[in-house]
């Protein structure tokens, strides 16, 4: 009789999300199987079969869902279509293609969380260029026009200082002769932080919440993220309603990362993925049960773990590699960053650098947020990447 230790598991996407994934997958010995393009992806050689295929093709979708018996993904942007004629026909995929469809959009996204009643900045879908007017004479400037589809580290995000820059950051999301349908207008958010929090909803239901945690973005790329993020006990419970009403919301199984704004007034969620997410990392270090052992636990059926702290404070810091970085590279500084207490370094294993890549990370662990935040600082200007 097979057991849930037997479900095949199958990943959309093998970079450093399914690389991790991997990892707790094969840690409870699972079979993986993973899908990603290249022969040499961060995941590769975790996993028991990797299929070499474009991330898009149905076809190979098709042979995953035959062969394994859940699937999940480290990406949102697949083909949610073809996920859900899948699941139509029996296949088992979470978050579910339903999930992913409505999240993939963010407009959709946003009007499910405040139909929902989560807390979300004032937005606006868009008929025609006058609409943005409209908004920025009702809520000031700057407006932030957004991309529904395939953003990511703000690509597809453009703000508008003033009415005058609202063609300039209007040409610069929308190709020539797109539709306007496409970006809607959002309301600019005076935060005093930026936080995330992870949800996390296992088949039977129960529903476990990380802390909510501070992150630092450069140039819309996640920098660091700490945990606790030093919030009043009213915010941080708030954070954790949030954490569950969303993935109520959306009804979702699996990892969910909520990212929000603290303002003065109080939490605003600015979105959500459907998935592990690169402010969790921290987890793997930090807490009992890490985001990637959840998500795995969740979509497989298994009972969920604690998202509690095991130690009091945690800092996580990308390695970034710099803006004119492409090609070979090897990695220096490890042996001056791991000489200072609770660091951890994770190098994904890419191939190859490219500007501004997520390469790997570094996470410290202590009992004091300041000495632990002073720790990562040093840790991370150790590790450098050198042209190889
Ligand atoms: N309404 C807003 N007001 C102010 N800043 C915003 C707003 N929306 C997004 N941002 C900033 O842009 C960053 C990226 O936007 P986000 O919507 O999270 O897109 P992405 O999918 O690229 O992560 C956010 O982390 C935040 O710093
Ligand atoms: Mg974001």
């Amino acid at each position: 009789l097979a057991g849930i230790l037997d479900t095949k598991i199958g990943i959309i996407g093998g970079g450093q999300l399914g690389k991790m994934m991997a990892q707790d997958t094969k840690k409870m010995g699972f079979h993986l199987t993973v899908l990603d393009p290249e022969a040499n992806c961060p995941a590769h050689s975790l996993c028991d079969r990797h299929v070499v295929a474009d991330l898009y093709e149905r076809r190979t979708y098709r042979e995953m869902a035959e062969t394994c018996d859940v699937l999940t993904y480290e990406f949102e942007h697949i083909d949610a279509e073809y996920l859900l004629t899948l699941e139509n026909e029996g296949c088992r995929v979470y978050p579910t293609a339903k999930n992913l469809i409505n999240i993939q959009d963010k407009l959709t996204q946003k009007r499910m969380l405040q139909e929902g009643g989560a807390p979300v900045p004032e937005f606006t879908p868009l008929d025609k260029k006058n609409d943005i007017f409209a908004a920025g004479e009702k809520w000031g400037y700057p407006v932030m026009l957004k991309t529904r589809r395939g953003g990511y580290d703000g690509k597809g995000n453009a703000a508008a200082e003033r009415p005058e820059q609202v063609e300039e950051a209007l040409n610069s999301l929308l190709p020539e002769g797109g539709n306007i349908n496409e970006i809607f207008v959002e309301k600019w958010v005076q935060y005093d932080m930026e936080a995330s929090v992870l949800a996390c909803r296992g088949l039977d239901g129960a529903i476990a919440v990380y802390p909510l945690a501070k992150n630092l973005h450069e140039d819309s790329i996640l920098r660091s993220t700490a945990a606790p993020a030093g919030v009043s006990p009213l915010i941080a419970e708030n954070s954790r309603r949030i954490g569950e009403m969303v993935t109520e919301i959306f009804g979702g199984i699996g990892m969910f990362c909520i990212e929000m704004f603290v303002t003065k007034d109080g939490l605003l969620v600015n979105e959500v993925a459907p998935r592990p997410h690169n402010s969790g990392h921290y987890t793997i270090e930090a807490c009992y049960t890490s985001q990637f052992e959840n998500h795995v636990r969740a979509v497989t059926g298994l009972p969920l773990g604690s998202p509690h702290m095991k130690t009091a404070a945690a800092v996580m810091t990308n390695i970034i590699s710099p803006p004119f970085f492409s090609g070979a590279y090897r990695v220096s500084g490890a042996e001056k960053a791991l000489g200072l207490q609770g660091v951890t370094l994770h190098m994904y294993g890419k191939q190859t650098a490219r500007p501004k890549r997520k390469m790997g990370h570094i996470t410290v662990v202590g009992n004091d947020l300041n000495e632990v935040r002073k720790t990562a600082e040093e840790a991370a200007s150790y590790i450098t990447l050198v042209k190889d």
